[in-house]
């Protein structure tokens, strides 16, 4: 199959969670953002923002607030990623006209953008030899970060990102394959319950050698228990909150 670096460095994607204790330099971070600000958004609203989070204090306090995740305090740079339109508000204030981004709609909008930033991020800094992880318990607690953070009205954080010198190297974590994924001129359902028990296998045997044996899991039984309770129902007490009222 044909290859070049930049589909090498996309295909050899693991999240990294530990760290050396080395710094990465300000072009290092510059260009990490750079090459997020250069991620296309929907109608060109650019409806994010990066908060880069440096600080001991704060990443130790983030880390609690994202669940205890211990690799937000010991990575060098973490990214909090937003979805913001409260500049949007500004240019409709300064052109008196009425604001309307209170619908699902701009929900999506917002969370689409701040994705593709930082993914954009995530892969510069892989370019520099660094790894990362992206960090979905920022959403845990959203209200706190929002306080931590200054975040203003129509704004909420998406996801965070970990950014470093790997301390590890896991293997990659097998896919689901293509053929469940991946279907020609309209949705197949046809063959999934195969598909997932084939992927079971290839996942069981993953984690057993992972673990030395001890772990067990499937992926369809951890897909399952993690379906089995809501997840994070505050989020959309917070996000009416933020001025995003209507359905
Ligand atoms: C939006 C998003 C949020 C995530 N949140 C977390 C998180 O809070 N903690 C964590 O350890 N990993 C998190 N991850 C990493 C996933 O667990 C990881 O991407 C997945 O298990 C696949 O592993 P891989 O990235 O090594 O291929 C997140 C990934 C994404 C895309």
């Amino acid at each position: 199959m044909q290859s070049n670096s930049v589909v090498s460095l996309i295909q050899s994607h693991r999240s990294i969670r530990q760290f050396t204790d080395d710094q990465l330099s300000k072009e290092q971070i510059e260009q990490i953002i750079e090459s997020g600000r250069w991620a296309p958004t929907s109608h060109h609203v650019q409806a994010y923002s990066i908060i880069v989070v440096q600080d001991e204090k704060k990443k130790r306090k983030l880390a609690t607030l994202c669940g205890n995740q211990a690799y937000v305090e010991t990575c060098p740079v973490f990214f909090v990623i937003c979805a913001d339109f409260y500049r949007l508000k500004q240019a409709s204030e300064i052109h008196q006209q009425a604001f309307e981004a209170g619908e699902q709609e701009q929900v999506l909008v917002g969370a689409v953008d701040a994705a593709l930033v930082a993914q954009n991020m995530l892969l510069a800094a892989r370019s520099f030899e660094l790894g990362g992880v992206m960090i979905g318990g920022i959403r845990n607690d959203q209200e706190a970060v929002a306080q931590l953070l200054n975040l203003p009205s129509h704004t909420f954080p998406v996801m965070g990102l970990c950014v470093g010198y790997p301390d590890q190297n896991p293997e990659q974590k097998p896919r689901l394959p293509q053929q469940a994924v991946v279907f020609a001129e309209e949705y197949n359902k046809e063959d999934l319950v195969e598909q997932i028990n084939e992927y079971d296998d290839v996942m069981k045997k993953y984690y057993y050698e992972r673990t030395n044996g001890k772990r067990l899991d499937t992926w369809s039984k951890q897909m399952a228990t993690f379906f089995s309770t809501p997840k994070r129902p505050q989020v959309g007490e917070f996000l009416t909150k933020q001025g995003f009222t209507k359905g």
